[in-house]
C-alpha cells in the first residue's frame, strides 16, 4: 500500500496532507525517515511513525458539527486559539474536512477517514456548499447577477452557484451556493464587489444538513448514514 494512502486510512491527514508530511520529513519507515513520495509500505508489518508516534490504523469515525464562532479548522494552532477538534470527545485521530474561517458557524465534518476527506473536498467532485451571509449593505441586482454570471478572483473565472435573498424584504441577508473550497471563497467573492460579509453560516456541505444541531453540539454519523449521503 501506498505511504499516503496508509497515513490518510489511519487518520493521520488526506492523502495530500499526507504527501505533505512525508516532505517536510516528519514520516520515519522503520526507523529511517522518507522524504520521496510514492513508497508502498507493508501495514502488517513496516513500522510507521510521524513526529515520532506510531501510527496504527483506527475504526474509522465520521461526525458532524455545528462549528461556533472562535474556533479554528485545524488540528493545533501555533497561535494557542481553540481548535474546532477539541469540541469532540474522541480518542481517534480526527481532523476537519476542509476549512471554515474563525468565525464562520455551521456545517463541519470531521473524521479519521482521509479518502473520505479527499472525495469531499476534491475541486473535480464539485460538492456544492450553502452559506447564509450577511452583508453590510443591500445586494444590488446587477452585482447579484455577476456572482452568478462569474467574476475574476485571483485571476479565475469564479462564480457562485446560488444566491437568493434570505427573506424577500431582507437584501443584506443572502443564501450563497459554491462547489468552490478555496480560502475565504465566499467573502472574497463579495470583497470584489464593494461589499463586507459581517456573518457566515454553513448550512449544507453536499447532501449533508445542519440539522437539528445547535451551536456548538455535534453528532456521530454511522458509515451507512455516510454512504447514502455520498450518493449524488
Ligand atoms: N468562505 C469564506 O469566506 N469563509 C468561510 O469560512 C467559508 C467559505
Amino acid at each position: 500500500m501506498r505511504l499516503n494512502k496508509f497515513l490518510a486510512e489511519s487518520g493521520v491527514a488526506s492523502r495530500r496532507k499526507s504527501d505533505e508530511l512525508i516532505e517536510q520529513g516528519r514520516v520515519d519507515v522503520n526507523g529511517k525517515t522518507v522524504v520521496k513520495l510514492g513508497l508502498d509500505i507493508d501495514p502488517e508489518k513496516d513500522k510507521i511513525f510521524v513526529d515520532g508516534e506510531r501510527v496504527k490504523p483506527e475504526r474509522k469515525v465520521y461526525y458532524m458539527l455545528n462549528k461556533p464562532k472562535g474556533f479554528v479548522t485545524t488540528t493545533s494552532d501555533e497561535r494557542g486559539r481553540r481548535t474546532v477538534v477539541e469540541l469532540i470527545k474522541t480518542n481517534k485521530h480526527i481532523f476537519p474536512v476542509g476549512r471554515l474561517d474563525y468565525n464562520t458557524t455551521g456545517i463541519l465534518l470531521l473524521t479519521n477517514d482521509g479518502e473520505f476527506a479527499n472525495k469531499l473536498t476534491h475541486p473535480r467532485n464539485k460538492y456544492e456548499r450553502i452559506y447564509i451571509a450577511k452583508i453590510n449593505r443591500p445586494i444590488e441586482d446587477k452585482d447579484k447577477h455577476r456572482l452568478l454570471t462569474g467574476i475574476f478572483v485571483d485571476k479565475r473565472k469564479s462564480k457562485f452557484t446560488k444566491l437568493e435573498l434570505l427573506h424577500e424584504t431582507n437584501r443584506e441577508k443572502v443564501v450563497v451556493g459554491t462547489v468552490e473550497g478555496r480560502n475565504h471563497f465566499v467573502k472574497r467573492m463579495f470583497e470584489t464587489l464593494g461589499y463586507k460579509v459581517l456573518e457566515l453560516q454553513r448550512i449544507s456541505f453536499g447532501r449533508f444538513k445542519l440539522e437539528g444541531l445547535r451551536i456548538g453540539e455535534y453528532r456521530e454519523l454511522s458509515k451507512k448514514e455516510i454512504d447514502k449521503l455520498l450518493k449524488k
